[in-house]
């Protein structure tokens, strides 16, 4: 891995400009990894070119498929995926190394144990300390095996089979990457595996496939879970893809204009995928002005450009159910609770303890840092105690291979009193590259420390 880059975030004026902020990650991941089952060649423009994506590309390739970048002519690029046809993936000769990446690392897991292949996997410090099991169990009822090191962690072999048979499994955690690795596995399964999930994760996974040609059904369950069914063994075809810009991404430059006083900021093409945007729904509740213009379709996914205009934010109560739509955006909605005047409490935030770090642990930990009142409750609630005022910050902050805690904690450097490092800025190009250059062009103030 890279060496450490520490990085320092001054107060700042006005964010102003207009931008596009990189590809979706998950929209990203799922086009490389559908383009390389398909028959034929998928076009994808605006692919988020971040360490995570490039990961799962290079994987692509060492099972049998081809993933080649061109320039698009106008400062982007282009990616064509040729596929080797559902099931015929080829059993790499190399470790499949995910870096960074549990959406890479599981989704593909669920991929290759259709297979009937061997594949090793791991990853970076980081990724191989995450939980595996949840989905290594649902896959091995299926009928793939795993063997991985003590609690389900990476480094771990799966042995796939083409004879998987489907299974109907009910998620016990709230898990769009769970969903997503059953329903990959089944798609080379002869029959229909169903996943039912209780809270709505973000459906990505499923509008893609019915994209590429597959049926995927859902139904709505007495006690209002829903099943959502794929039939197996359909013809994939490669396909046309516009990635939208990553709402997760956008979120960084958002609350940073919302916390700066005399801030106008248009963020264009942002991903609108009703199951990602409770971080602006919230945001909004708090009092911001974000105005959502230009609606529409595009390729399947809805996509808006975000004004965002400077406000005085209030402090609210964000309830449990929110969380699998924001899941990622807790770390900068605390920044911004940071900066807001009263109370926020956050709700329901079990799994930020198995994303890139312990982000409940970090976050609560930096805040305290940066001179911010906070508890972090025993029902894994976050309360964080706004005074309208700008934090004190003058910390460095602790990042944990991290890349979200990164950007959180050097978007609140914008807004403090005094300047807040944070210890390593590498791992924000896992999935926001450029994010320092592209900041500073809207007025940040983001250095090397
Ligand atoms: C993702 C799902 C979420 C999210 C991750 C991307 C996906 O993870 O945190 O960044 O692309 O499916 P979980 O499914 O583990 O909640």
């Amino acid at each position: 891995m890279t060496h450490a880059r520490p990085l320092r975030s001054t107060t700042t004026g006005a964010i102003r400009g207009s931008i596009r902020v990189p590809g979706d990650k998950s929209i990203s991941h799922r086009s490389l990894m559908l383009g390389a089952i398909a028959v034929g060649e998928t076009v994808i423009h605006g692919l988020l070119e971040g360490e995570d994506v490039l990961h799962t590309a290079a994987a692509m390739r060492l099972l049998g498929a081809e993933a080649e970048r061109s320039d698009d002519g106008q400062g982007g690029s282009v990616w064509r995926v040729r596929g080797v046809g559902l099931g015929a993936l080829q059993e790499p000769a190399q470790v499949l190394d995910m870096g960074n990446s549990g959406t890479a690392a599981r989704l593909l897991m669920g991929l290759v144990a259709g297979h009937p292949i061997s594949c090793v996997f791991t990853g970076d410090a980081s990724l191989n300390k995450r939980p595996m099991a949840r989905v290594t169990n649902p896959l091995e009822e299926m009928g793939a095996r795993f063997v991985s090191r003590s609690g389900g962690r990476l480094p771990l072999t799966v042995v796939g089979s083409g004879e998987l048979v489907p299974i109907t499994y009910r998620l016990p955690v709230a898990s769009a990457q769970v969903k997503s690795a059953i329903l990959l596995a089944g798609l080379n399964t002869a029959g229909a595996t169903t996943v039912i999930e209780a809270e709505p994760t973000r459906d990505h996974t499923e509008l893609m496939l019915r994209h590429f040609g597959a049926t995927v059904t859902t139904e709505r369950l007495e006690d209002g879970a829903l099943a959502v069914t794929v039939t197996g063994q359909p013809e994939l075809t490669g396909r046309s893809i516009h990635v939208p810009a990553d709402p997760s991404s956008a979120a960084f430059p958002a609350v940073a204009a919302l916390l700066r006083p005399g801030s106008e900021l248009l963020l264009n093409d942002v991903g609108m995928n009703p199951r990602r945007t409770g971080l602006y729904d919230t945001l909004v509740e708090m009092g911001g002005s974000i105005a959502f213009e230009n609606r529409r379709d595009q390729a399947g996914e809805p996509v808006a450009d975000l004004r965002v205009r400077h406000s005085a934010l209030k402090g609210i109560v964000v309830p449990a159910d929110r969380a699998p739509s924001m899941i990622d955006e807790y770390p900068v909605l605390a920044a911004a609770a940071a900066c807001a005047e009263g109370t926020t409490v956050m709700l329901g935030l079990k799994e930020l303890r198995v994303k890139e770090s312990d982000r409940l642990a970090m976050v609560a930990e930096g805040l305290t840092r940066c001179g911010v009142s906070v508890e972090v409750g025993a029902d894994d609630s976050l309360t964080v105690h706004g005074t309208g005022k700008p934090p004190k910050g003058g910390a460095t902050v602790l990042t944990a291979m991290d890349h979200r805690i990164a950007m959180s904690f050097l978007v609140l450097g914008m807004a403090t009193e005094q300047p807040v490092s944070v210890d390593d800025g590498a791992f924000i190009d896992t999935s926001f590259p450029d994010f320092v250059g592209l900041m500073n062009g809207l007025g940040a103030a983001i250095v090397e420390a």
